[in-house]
């Protein structure tokens, strides 16, 4: 017998299929032979998957969750693979290897889902600490508790590497108005706490923030009486701009339009969105960024993405109005005079 094939029985009990085998034989339903190195790279593979698929996972979760669904379906498995010398590549073909991952992949929803309500508590704590140092007019007070806060939200979360060059090469690039005009932020998240970072220095008069999510702008409201604090008017709009992108006519003779890590995504859910967002905007500025790095498979799509942006651009008539492309951090970045 191939070196790799034992039977069950002689599992330790800490494995999970030592433990389930246990179970099975208590059940004296039969004994089994398993491919123990299939399992562990089934394991890993399905784990990995998950890490690609919400890189906000842990990886010790990630193999929680999968090593739970292994265990659940090692009968199934078991059934699968008897008699078979099969290879992980060839067990991706398996309809049983695809139900595996889904449901994998579920669980992980979901437990990010109850993730996320906690980290809704986590920024209330936030928001509080950061009304009190505003009280006190400490600043590097607020300036390190809104840090944490932009660490509850993925996107945020990923620039805070580099958020202060990102928002100096913007404003740098926007005639000093992203730090001083009418800011108007599609698909915002958390990001229109921004001025928060350093707020002696960056004072836009206004900002509007557009996002389906109603959990990140409750978050920015919250800070509403910070921002009165700091003269900068804050209006916060609710919608779905895939399905109503017409909202963005109520918003005219506005400085800068960020949209921020979302035009490519919402192209590929709703083709032609991309033009209809260009063409309704009415701002002197456009910043878009795409972000250069997949967050799911984590490969470079620098190339891709700045592909995307200039024939976005060249297709709406302003490629010959960039006034700054380039690479910060991780983001490819565009900014166009209108
Ligand atoms: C990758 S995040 C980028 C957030 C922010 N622009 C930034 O760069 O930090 C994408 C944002 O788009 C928002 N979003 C997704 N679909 C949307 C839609 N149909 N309408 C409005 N906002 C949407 C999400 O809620 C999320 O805040």
């Amino acid at each position: 017998m191939d070196s790799s094939y034992y039977t069950v029985i002689g599992l330790p009990y800490n494995n999970v299929i030592g433990e389930y085998a246990l179970t099975v034989i208590h059940d004296f339903r039969c004994l089994f032979m398993v491919f123990d190195d299939l399992i562990d790279e089934l394991i890993e593979d399905l784990a990995g998957d998950l890490l690609d698929e919400y890189p906000r996972l842990s990886l010790s979760k990630a193999l929680e969750i999968v090593e739970t669904i292994v265990s659940k379906y090692i009968a199934r498995i078991v059934k699968a693979l008897s008699g078979k010398q099969v290879g992980l590549e060839e067990f991706r073909r398996y309809s049983l290897y695809r139900f595996l991952r889904k449901e994998a992949r579920r669980r992980a929803y979901y437990y990010l889902r109850r993730f996320k309500e906690d980290n809704l508590y986590r920024a209330s704590g936030l928001i509080r600490s950061i009304i009190e140092c505003m009280d006190r007019v400490d600043y590097e007070c607020v300036r390190t508790n809104t840090i944490e806060l932009l660490k509850l939200h993925v996107s945020s979360r990923e620039r805070l590497d580099y958020i202060i060059e990102f928002l100096e090469v913007i404003n740098k690039y926007t005639s000093g108005l992203f730090f001083s005009g009418r800011v108007l932020d599609i698909a915002c998240g958390l990001n229109p706490l921004y001025p928060l970072l350093d707020p002696s220095r960056i004072k836009p008069v206004l900002i509007i923030g557009v996002d389906k999510d109603h959990q990140v702008l409750d978050v920015i409201k919250g800070l509403e009486s910070v921002y009165n604090k700091l003269g900068i008017r804050i209006v916060l709009r609710e919608a779905d701009l895939l399905r109503y992108p017409d909202v963005l006519r109520d918003y005219t003779g506005l400085d800068v339009a960020l949209i921020l890590k979302f035009l490519h995504y919402a192209e590929r859910m709703r083709r032609g969105i991309g033009d209809r967002v260009l063409n309704l905007l009415d701002t002197k500025y456009i910043v878009i960024s795409e972000p250069t790095i997949s967050l799911v498979k984590r490969r470079d799509i620098f190339l891709r993405e700045k592909k995307f942006i200039r024939s976005l651009l060249e297709r709406n008539g302003l490629l010959e109005n960039i006034v700054y492309s380039g690479i910060v951090g991780s983001e490819i970045v565009f900014i166009v005079e209108k």
